[in-house]
């Protein structure tokens, strides 16, 4: 048969994701009350390739990995054969013999397809340029624990339209709310992406606009990785777009504001955003671990239902 992988959002059904979200606040709670004694993954291994540097996506999946009673294996491209020049799929049907399962931070998202079709183990991805579904669990799940379930309700992502936006698109037609994104014109997502989302999604590119009365407001840097050497032309488009406390005002009383991090305060965020108790960042980074591991187990072992 062949194995699930998880490259978008759109991997997993509705119901999929749904029963993602709850099993990783069970799991969250079951670690908080008893400490890490549930380990189903005995001698089963994880292999992580980073092609990019990480921390909050590094430390989730090693830990939580870990925590399951399994081992997780760091391979930067920069030791291994990969980044010598030996093509993608070959890795892939090296990994598939020997790990259960393989995590990727990579640029090309083609490239992980590649992969993906050529391994017969399930392959996540960690990062893409065009996608971050992983960020996107924790995310749903830090909104669900904040204010229960999120149909219906209004998210803005204000800034540029890159993979975090990508996978917030594909949230809101996976979980049915509704998305306004503030980018400059020249930094849209997707346009594939917008058409596909239909009307749960619209552009307005007034920031201020976007954000009055939404439940959820949430940004990313101007530059991602990779784009280093356009970090002066982006501070120029994006300059209006750098979410404040006047900005979380202009939302409902009981607005939320989220950022995968790294921030960059004084960029994307107000130097102070990150003290505003509307913020919940540290929250949401905790969650990635949580987050992982329901992951894991789901592709690892399917749907626990206890
Ligand atoms: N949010 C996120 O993916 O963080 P890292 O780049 O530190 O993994
Ligand atoms: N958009 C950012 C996300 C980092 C977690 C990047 O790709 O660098």
């Amino acid at each position: 048969m062949a194995p699930r992988h998880f490259l978008t959002l759109l991997d997993l059904s509705t119901e999929e994701l749904e029963y993602l979200i709850a099993r990783s606040i069970t799991m969250k709670q079951r670690l908080k009350d008893n400490g890490p004694e549930y380990a189903p993954l005995k001698r089963r291994t994880m292999a992580m390739i980073f092609e990019k540097s990480s921390t909050r996506t590094r430390v989730s999946f090693e830990t939580g990995m870990a925590q399951l009673g399994g081992h997780a294996l760091f391979l930067s491209s920069r030791d291994t054969q990969l980044g010598r020049g030996e093509p993608i799929g070959d890795t892939a049907r090296v990994l598939s013999e020997m790990v259960d399962l393989v995590m990727i931070r990579t640029f090309s998202h083609a490239g992980l397809d590649t992969f993906a079709q050529t391994s017969s183990i399930p392959v996540i991805n960690a990062l893409s340029d065009d996608y971050h579904p992983c960020q996107l669990l924790a995310d749903i799940q830090t909104w669900t624990e904040c204010h229960g379930p999120v149909a219906g309700k209004t998210a803005v992502w204000v800034g540029d339209g890159n993979n975090m936006c990508n996978s917030w698109i594909n949230a809101a037609r996976r979980f049915d709310f509704n998305l306004r994104i503030a980018c400059p014109e020249g930094y849209d997502p997707d346009p594939a992406l917008l058409e596909a989302a239909g009307d749960c999604v619209t552009i307005v590119r007034d920031p201020m606009a976007a954000a009055a009365g939404a439940d959820l407001v949430t940004t990313d840097v101007w530059a991602s990785m990779g784009q280093e050497s356009e970090q002066a032309s982006r501070e120029a488009a994006f300059h209006g777009f750098q979410v404040t406390e006047a900005m979380l005002d202009a939302a409902s009383s009981e607005v939320i504001f989220l950022h995968c991090l790294p921030a960059h305060r004084g960029e994307e965020i107000s130097e102070t955003l990150l003290d505003d108790p509307r913020a919940v960042v540290w929250q949401e980074a905790g969650n990635r671990l949580h987050a992982q591991k329901a992951l894991i187990e789901f592709l690892l072992l399917g749907r626990i239902d206890d």
